[in-house]
């Protein structure tokens, strides 16, 4: 058997890590970076915090706060270029997936020619790099564990996942703490997405024993820790466990992929201007029933069930598929993921959302099964009116009681 698998950067976990960042950039020889975040972040506080124990080690800071969620190529230019015109030696990004995405790109290209779209693809990045310390503030993408910058393609209307070299963080400060103050409905849709994530890279064509163990610590912390962070944002202990989990679920996804569900999910953010978490969550359990028809994928479901700390041993590969894929719904509804149509996706955009999802090749390519335009346009009705997990058309029925 052969597999691939990476971690792209060295990670400081713990409460307090980012108190280190002085220290992190003085060994770097960093004296001037290019500090990357969104107006979330800074108004949470986070931002002053970091500059504080920067400025305590004389690293001087230019401040770059143009970030938007389901970040657009439009906004790199500007942020290269002050990057270049200060002369920085390094990057420090501080924020969700969105803000260290924006930071890996820009980081692209300050050493490599633009339009960053010529970079689409795995290792077409042919320059090294400025150090890029990343700062998460989120318990979702995290995109610091892995070696892909996803930035929105605004003619093509796409998402480009742009991998590979020179495409990842240097050194992440893993600091749980600065997530108590994420409102509730973005752990809820940030969490579902780390969830997705460690569940898709179990079932990929990819899967390898290394991203199986991250996957399965990630789909049990995250399962055993979502409602808690959920519902009182101040329990550090769930804030922990979130961290954790969802920096497993990236290590998993990395090297593993994703599959369908995000295939759907690019699309409905980059159309329809979906949270990248809600777009996940609300079509997860329905491509993980239409996977279920594999008895490979129901015989893995099974592993998911466990760890979601359901009793499958007296239960068929079939019945337990089941049970995890009511488990993953129930998830998403007691964190009020929407559905579809609550979503304020409207029916006459299925078609073009289900041709989109056809052109995200990789994500298509690492499904467990084959998926057609008709499969998918049948995912999106059902993730649009939200049908219960005992009406699929997927689940057979003596699994329906
Ligand atoms: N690079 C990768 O590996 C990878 C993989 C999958 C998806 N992505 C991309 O990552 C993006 C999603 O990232 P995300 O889900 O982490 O969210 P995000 O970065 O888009 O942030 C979501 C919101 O949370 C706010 N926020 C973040 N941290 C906060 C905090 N501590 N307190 C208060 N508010 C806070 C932000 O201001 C923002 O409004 C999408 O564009 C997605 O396509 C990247
Ligand atoms: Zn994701």
């Amino acid at each position: 058997m052969q597999f691939q698998f990476g971690i792209p950067c060295q990670v400081t976990f713990g409460n307090g890590a980012v108190k280190n960042i002085g220290q992190v950039l003085s060994e770097l020889s960093a004296t001037k970076v290019l500090l990357i975040y969104d107006q979330g972040v800074e108004q949470a506080g986070i931002v002053d915090k970091v500059k504080s124990y920067m400025e305590e080690n004389q690293v001087e800071t230019v401040s770059f706060s143009k970030v938007v969620p389901n970040p657009p190529d439009t906004i790199l230019n500007e942020g290269a270029k002050l990057g270049r015109n200060e002369e920085v030696d390094g990057i420090v990004a501080i924020g969700g997936g969105s803000s260290i995405d924006v930071a890996k790109a820009i980081n692209i290209l300050l050493t490599n020619p633009g339009p960053i779209n010529q970079y689409d693809g795995i290792n077409m990045v042919k320059n090294q790099t400025k150090p890029l310390i990343a700062i998460p503030t989120t318990a979702g993408t995290r995109s610091e564990a892995t070696s892909i910058t996803v930035i929105t393609d605004t003619e093509k209307k796409r998402k480009m996942v742009i991998g590979g070299r020179h495409c990842g963080a240097d050194i992440a400060l893993v600091d749980p703490e600065l997530t108590i103050a994420l409102p509730p409905s973005i752990t809820a849709a940030t969490g579902m997405d780390a969830l997705t994530h460690a569940i898709e890279a179990y079932v990929s064509k990819f899967a390898s024993v290394p991203s199986d163990v991250n996957a399965l610590k990630a789909i049990e912390l995250i399962s055993n820790n979502l409602v808690e962070a959920y519902k009182n944002g101040n329990n550090l202990e769930a804030r922990h466990n979130m961290m954790l989990g969802s920096m497993l679920a990236a290590y998993a996804f990395n090297s593993a992929l994703l599959g369908v569900v995000h295939a759907i999910a690019h699309p409905l953010s980059v159309y329809c201007g979906l949270p990248h978490g809600v777009a996940n969550a609300s079509t997860l359990p329905y491509v993980m029933a239409f996977n279920a028809t594999d008895e490979h994928v129901q015989y893995r479901h099974r592993d998911i069930a466990r760890h979601m700390g359901i009793e499958v041993n007296n239960l068929s590969d079939a019945e337990a598929s089941y049970k995890a894929i009511e488990a993953v719904k129930s998830l998403a509804e007691q964190v009020h993921i929407p559905t579809l149509s609550e979503a304020g996706v409207r029916r006459d955009q299925f078609d073009i959302l289900a041709e989109a999802t056809l052109n995200e090749e990789i994500s298509i390519m690492a499904n467990p099964t084959d998926v057609s335009k008709e499969d998918i346009l049948d995912l999106i009705e059902t993730a649009y009116v939200g049908s219960d997990v005992k009406d699929l058309k997927y689940v057979q029925s003596p699994l329906r009681k």
